[in-house]
């Protein structure tokens, strides 16, 4: 069961020093927002390579970014430990997740609520992981999504088929009263933006959600 608090809801003014709140954590996920894909911008290249220089745990990054088939790799080059681009946005997933694998990254990729996974079962040897939202992609802070969660069993029954070692991540809304549920329907790697940096003690939040999600 692995962690991955989303600096989305970190100060921006002092990313160095958030990253420091969450050294306990497993990873530190990155949210790429370009405008178009998604409504929201953030930051993009040179934050991650900036961030990639000083973070004590590794970066999880996900593109919810337009042509990631072109940015994608780069992120990967800018020090991203594990790159998830969005199926709805790629030309060649399966081409894609090669090249990431081939940088040295794991490879991820995400699907929208809206977006069903039967379509991309067979991708699953080229992944290291696939990311099923739990809210719309764009902001943080939003409702969880629990009608997601039949969706998080299907990647998981999938991966346990396929055999191969798959994590499966959630995104969006997840906090110490819907964790649970996500571990139960499959999930092994937990975002949590606001219920980690809207903590007073991130680290002590960063570690119920582990036990919760572990129990
Ligand atoms: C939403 C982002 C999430 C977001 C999660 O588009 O992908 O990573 O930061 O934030 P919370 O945990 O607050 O829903
Ligand atoms: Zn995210």
């Amino acid at each position: 069961m692995q962690i991955s608090p989303s600096i989305l809801s970190a100060d921006f003014a002092n990313l160095e020093s958030e990253l420091r709140r969450i050294a306990n954590a497993d990873w530190a996920h990155v949210d790429v927002m370009d405008g178009h894909f998604v409504p929201n911008l953030t930051l993009g290249l040179p934050v991650v390579e900036a961030l990639a220089r000083v973070s004590p745990i590794p970066l999880d990054c996900h593109l919810m970014i337009e042509d990631p088939d072109r940015w994608a790799p780069q992120y990967a080059e800018a020090g991203g430990s594990s790159v998830t681009f969005h199926v709805e946005a790629a030309r060649d997933p399966r081409s894609l997740a090669r090249t990431l694998r081939g940088l040295g990254a794991r490879s991820g990729m995400a699907i929208k609520p809206g977006t069903a996974w039967a379509p991309y079962e067979d991708l699953l040897p080229e992944l290291d992981m696939v990311l099923v939202m739990t809210v719309e992609p764009g902001f943080g802070g939003q409702s969880f999504m629990a009608d997601q969660m039949p969706k998080v069993a299907q990647v998981r029954e999938s991966v346990r088929r396929h055999g191969g070692e798959v994590w499966v991540q959630v995104d969006g809304g997840v906090s110490a009263t819907t964790i649970e549920q996500c571990a139960e329907a499959g999930a092994d790697v937990f975002v949590a933006g606001s219920a980690v940096y809207g903590a007073e003690d991130a680290a002590a939040a960063v570690d119920e959600l582990r036990e919760l999600a572990a129990a």
